[in-house]
This record gives structure tokens, C-alpha cells and sequence, in this order.
């Protein structure tokens, strides 16, 4: 900027940018959309750029060890861009931020504001707290008569992320989410179907209701509603062409939620389901509220109702005083429900959740072993029903058209992903629509094919 520029157009007239980095799930991901939306609407720009940035927010996962490592280490690498005396914002937010709270501003006194989950509506404020008063800000508490949602900005795309639900009452022995987003909490239907249509207007044409435990959706509502409830009135909602929703727990999930999935037509065929282990001995130290006959007994009624229906899972091992005769159980389980795909961990114990400092966690040597075997097992599964899908034709939503490289991809209504080629001569699809892929080839990643 050269002197000879009006007062007017002064630096403080250029607008502020933002720089936002997410670690994490994907109820994260969608505060990081609903943060650069309530930042926009303050007139700030977004970059990539954390050096142009005037504000950058550290959006933060703690699940793990390797999740609070990740976001500390990143941390370590911005607090050097702050100059002594610039007005360079560092915001600490998400889980890691609620846990760890004024602990992070005496690790790092660079970092400038930190604040949990529940206080993104309240970025605004803390920022000209901060600024008036040049100080540290803390932003905690849960006690929100009902969840707050402010405008997002999403990337644009085919498929939308939608929180409905927030907060967990479980207290499974080994999670920290329950002290990170506190208490289960609800949006109202009417508020989500807004929500939904205009994001159809947008363009978007899937949306995934994001929330810790979905089947918990609507608790104490006044007129009752449930997840089922939500699911019949979205189904309702003209141009949205799919419906997903994560995550699920065994003990929620209930028929009224499997009838409303089977008859809908917009609904996919998929349930995320963590069972976590197959060792009823693990399964009542991880204090899940279930047993594996449970688990079951669901799967079950799921499999009647919808008898495609794709079936993921989360799955921890090496928990406390886990045996190899446990871990066996936990194969076995994985063999007999023939699960689409697996998110496995190796359980990481956190400060502050039940489980920590319980005795018994087999050496990390036994753990690595254990997760190789179960990633091996559940490769050779996916693979297996990838190569089923061989010489069917699959619907697609087509998310990516690829004109240089001449190939379209998304997802079949069972979340697999599609690479199709475009063919000699071919009109390309459009971002948005619904085409059939006949499927020739596979990996355990996805599947291949070309246009029917
Ligand atoms: N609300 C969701 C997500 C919880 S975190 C749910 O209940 O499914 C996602 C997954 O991380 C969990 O399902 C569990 O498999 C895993 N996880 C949670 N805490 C963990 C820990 N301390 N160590 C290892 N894995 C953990
Ligand atoms: Fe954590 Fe259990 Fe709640 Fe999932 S259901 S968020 S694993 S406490
Ligand atoms: Fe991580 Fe919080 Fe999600 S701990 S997994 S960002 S709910």
C-alpha cells in the first residue's frame, strides 16, 4: 500500500482474512463450515494462507493421543508466524480446546483465545473481547436452551453435511466426546427441513445428518418426535435426492428408525453401526450397554427389512485386560456380520474418561499385532464384496466430472465409490445427477466401470 492512499481505504478498510485448519470427525468439519460462516457474514475473506491471516483457528480433535499430538504440532508450527505486538488473531476450538482449556494458553501463551464446541456461535464476541481487552479469552459451557445454528459456508459440491443432533449421554468407558460436547441436544425438525431446502437451492442434492448418536435425536422433544420423524419429513423435501446420517449406537437404534430407512426411497441402504469389539467380556468394560446377542438381534431386523443394506463399523482393540481369546471374538463378530468397512483403532487411553489408569492394556507390540490382523481380515472382506458388485449396474450420484482425464466418480447408494470412464464419444454427466455405472473391475477401495 503506498502512502499517497486515503485514510478511507487505510489498511483497516481491507478486509480481514480467516485461515481455518480442521482435525477431526465430521461433525468438526461442519463447525469449521458454520465458523467461516458467521466469519463471513463479519465480512472476513477466507485463505489458504496462514500467514495473510489475520485470524487462524486451530479446530481441534482429542479422541486420541495422535489426534491432541497432530493438532499440538500444528500449533507449534503457527505460533511462530505471530509477531510480537501484531494483531495476528490464534483461536483454539473443538474438543481439544474444551479439555484442555486454559491449559493450552499456559503452554503456549501465543494462543489467544480458546473455545469448545458449544461457544462457535460465540466467535464473534470473544474476538472483540479480545481485542478490547487484550487478554486471553476463555469460552466454555453447555447450557444451551437448544442448539444454535448459524449460517454455513460449505464447499461448493453435491454433497452437504447437516448437524441435527449434538452431545452425548452415553458414557462409554474408554470415549472422551461426552465432556467435549456435553449433553445430548436437538434441533428442531421445522429447523433442519429449512435447512435442507435450501441447501437442495444451493444445489446440493445429499445431505448427511451428522450427530454423536442420531437414534438419540429429539430426547425430551416436547411433541415426541424421533430420528424416525426426521428421517419421513426430510424424505419429503423436493430435489434432495439421498439421505445419510452417522452416528449411530446399538443400544438407540430402534425398528421405528429401520422402518423409516427401509421405506423411504431417499434414505440410503447404509447403517453405521459401531459394535467396537465382539468380546461381551470388552464389550461390558467398555460399558456400551450392549451385548453382542443385542448387536445382533439388530443387524437382524436391519438385514429383514432392508436385505442390502450396507453395514460399517467402528472397532477398537487392545482395550484393558483385552485376551487374545477376546480379540478372537472380535474377528469372529466381524466374519459373521460381514461388515462393508471398518474404522479400527488401538485404544488410546484419555485422561479423565473411566477407563484411564485401569490395568491390563496389552503391550503395544500385542495391539499392533492385533490391528493387523483385523485390518487384514477386513480387507479380504471388502474386497470380496467389492468383486460381488462385478457386472452389476450401479446407480451413481455423480460428485466429480474429470474432462482431462476423462473419468466421472461418486457413490453408489451403498457409499461405495465408482470410478467410471467417459466413453468415446460420451456426454459427460453433470455434477448432481443420477447415472448407472456398469461396474467391470474392483479393488478394496471401490469400483470401475463405464456408463450403461
Ligand atoms: N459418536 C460417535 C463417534 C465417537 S468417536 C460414536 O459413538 O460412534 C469415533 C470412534 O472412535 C468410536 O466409535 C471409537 O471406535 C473410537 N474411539 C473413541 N474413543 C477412543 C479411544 N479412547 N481409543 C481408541 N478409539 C476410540
Ligand atoms: Fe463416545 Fe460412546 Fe458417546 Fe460414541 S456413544 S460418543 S463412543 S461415549
Ligand atoms: Fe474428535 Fe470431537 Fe469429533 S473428539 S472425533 S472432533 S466429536
Amino acid at each position: 500500500m503506498d502512502n499517497t492512499t486515503p485514510d478511507s481505504l487505510a489498511p483497516s478498510s481491507v478486509p480481514p482474512a480467516y485461515h481455518i485448519r480442521t482435525f477431526g470427525c465430521q461433525m468438526n468439519v461442519h463447525d469449521s463450515e458454520r465458523m467461516a460462516g458467521i466469519l463471513a457474514e463479519a465480512g472476513y475473506l477466507p485463505t489458504d494462507d496462514p500467514e495473510q491471516a489475520s485470524l487462524i483457528i486451530v479446530n481441534t480433535c482429542t479422541v486420541r493421543d495422535k489426534a491432541d499430538q497432530k493438532a499440538l504440532s500444528d500449533l507449534g508450527r503457527l505460533r511462530v508466524l505471530k509477531k510480537e505486538g501484531g494483531e495476528k488473531i490464534l483461536a483454539v476450538t473443538g474438543c481439544m480446546a474444551e479439555r484442555e482449556q486454559e491449559r493450552l494458553h499456559r503452554i503456549m501463551p501465543e494462543i489467544d483465545l480458546v473455545a469448545g464446541p458449544a461457544q462457535v456461535r460465540n466467535l464473534l464476541p470473544m474476538i472483540d473481547r479480545l481485542r478490547a481487552e487484550k487478554r486471553f479469552q476463555l469460552g466454555r459451557d453447555f447450557d444451551l436452551p437448544e442448539m444454535t445454528t448459524p449460517p454455513a459456508v460449505r464447499p461448493p459440491g453435491v454433497t452437504a453435511l447437516l448437524t441435527v443432533q449434538e452431545g452425548c449421554d452415553k458414557a462409554c468407558s474408554y470415549c472422551v466426546v461426552p465432556r467435549t460436547r456435553g449433553p445430548e441436544r436437538s434441533r428442531p425438525i421445522e429447523s433442519i427441513v429449512s435447512e435442507a431446502r435450501s441447501l437442495v437451492e444451493q444445489g446440493y442434492r445429499e445431505v448427511t445428518l451428522l450427530g454423536q448418536n442420531v437414534n438419540g435425536y429429539g430426547k425430551g422433544a416436547p411433541r415426541g418426535e424421533g430420528f424416525a420423524d426426521l428421517l419421513r419429513a426430510l424424505d419429503h423435501v423436493d430435489g434432495l435426492l439421498r439421505i445419510r446420517f452417522t452416528t449411530s449406537h446399538p443400544s438407540d437404534l430402534d425398528l421405528s428408525t429401520i422402518d423409516a430407512m427401509a421405506r423411504s426411497s431417499k434414505v440410503m441402504p447404509h447403517l453405521h453401526l459401531p459394535v467396537q469389539s465382539g468380546s461381551n467380556r470388552m464389550l461390558a468394560a467398555m460399558e456400551r450397554g450392549y451385548t453382542l446377542e443385542e448387536y445382533r438381534e439388530k443387524i437382524r431386523h436391519l438385514r429383514a427389512a432392508i436385505p442390502e443394506v450396507a453395514l460399517t463399523t467402528d472397532l477398537i482393540v487392545g482395550f484393558c485386560d483385552e485376551s487374545e481369546e477376546d480379540f478372537r471374538q472380535t474377528l469372529d463378530a466381524v466374519a459373521e456380520f460381514r461388515f462393508d468397512g471398518a474404522f479400527c483403532f488401538i485404544y488410546s487411553p484419555r485422561p479423565g474418561t473411566p477407563a484411564y489408569g485401569r490395568e491390563g492394556i496389552p503391550d503395544r507390540a500385542v495391539s499392533l499385532d492385533r490391528f493387523r490382523r483385523l485390518d487384514e481380515l477386513l480387507a479380504r472382506m471388502v474386497l470380496e464384496k467389492n468383486r460381488g458388485r462385478i457386472g452389476m449396474a450401479e446407480e451413481i450420484l455423480v460428485e466429480r466430472v474429470d474432462l482431462e482425464s476423462r473419468f466421472f466418480s461418486g457413490r453408489t447408494p451403498h457409499f461405495r465409490t465408482v470410478r467410471s470412464r467417459l466413453l468415446e464419444g460420451e456426454t459427460p454427466p453433470s455434477p448432481g445427477e443420477i447415472v448407472r455405472v456398469r461396474i467391470d473391475s474392483c479393488t478394496k477401495a471401490g469400483l470401475s466401470g463405464a456408463r450403461v
